[in-house]
């Protein structure tokens, strides 16, 4: 479970990025958030996983505060950012190896982890390439794999699918469905409004680091949502 109480970023140059965020992100939940460039998504991502420290309230992973105990955080926790960073010149299977040593979880045979990659829908010829010349599409499936192997209970996600060809984003997000079923707790940043509707359990608007709106799944079957966020962003263009 995510939980974000009154989480607040103000950078250094005075910016307000974000201000007083409240969501949880239950385990079995996939939480989808839009919102234009400069809203606040990867800052939000970024204070729970301790790349930055909040200027007020809180980021808790499972009930844990992330800045007071930030190993205890990222223990549980998998992160796939929009260029996954993998060690080029390893195989798919040894970067997966290697993530998987670092979070302790050592003891699998290659079979295993060949299984965790054909999970993920990584092409069979590709486990044992070099991941350098991996797309796009590829290296994210790696990530998903490393988040997997890591048995992460959550799984933050900044733009994923952003890049993809529209065959990869499909099954990335029903990869995404699978670990939501499995009762993980998964937050993705996404400007695809249509893929948020159609996977997320909920889905969440920021705007000038606020949390203007959130729909659930439901309640979004009787809006459109594409013309909800068009309207916020109206709103927003109005007031500056
Ligand atoms: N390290 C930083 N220092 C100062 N301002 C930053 C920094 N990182 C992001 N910002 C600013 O904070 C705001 C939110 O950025 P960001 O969280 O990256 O938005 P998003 O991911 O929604 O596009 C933007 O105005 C951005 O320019
Ligand atoms: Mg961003």
């Amino acid at each position: 479970m995510l939980e974000a109480r009154d989480l607040t970023k103000r950078y250094e140059d005075g910016l307000l990025a974000l201000d007083h965020l409240n969501l949880t992100v239950d385990d079995g939940e996939l939480f989808c958030l839009l919102g234009a460039n400069g809203a606040g998504k990867t800052t939000t991502i970024n204070l729970f996983l301790d790349f930055i420290r909040p200027t007020d309230g809180k980021a808790l992973v499972d009930g844990i505060n992330v800045e007071a105990d930030p190993l205890g955080a990222k223990g549980r926790l998998a992160y796939v950012s929009e260029n996954v960073m993998l060690y080029g010149s390893f195989t798919a299977r040894q970067n997966l190896e290697f993530f998987a040593r670092l979070a302790g979880q050592a003891g699998r045979s290659r079979a295993d982890y060949h299984m965790i990659l054909r999970r993920v829908g990584l092409p069979e010829k590709a486990f044992e390439q070099q991941v350098k010349r991996f797309s796009k599409g590829m290296r994210q499936k790696v990530g998903i794999a490393i988040a997997i192997v890591k048995g992460a209970p959550n799984v933050l996600l900044d733009e994923p699918t952003s890049g993809l060809d529209p065959k990869s984003a499909a099954e990335l997000m029903a990869l995404l469905r699978e670990l939501r079923d499995e009762g993980r707790a998964i937050f993705m940043s996404t400007h695809d409004i249509f893929r948020a509707k159609e996977h997320a359990d909920r889905v969440g608007i920021m705007m000038e680091g606020r949390l203007v709106m959130v729909r659930t799944r439901a309640e979004l079957e009787e809006e459109d949502l594409e013309r909800l966020y068009l309207e916020y962003m109206e709103v927003e263009a109005l007031a500056l």
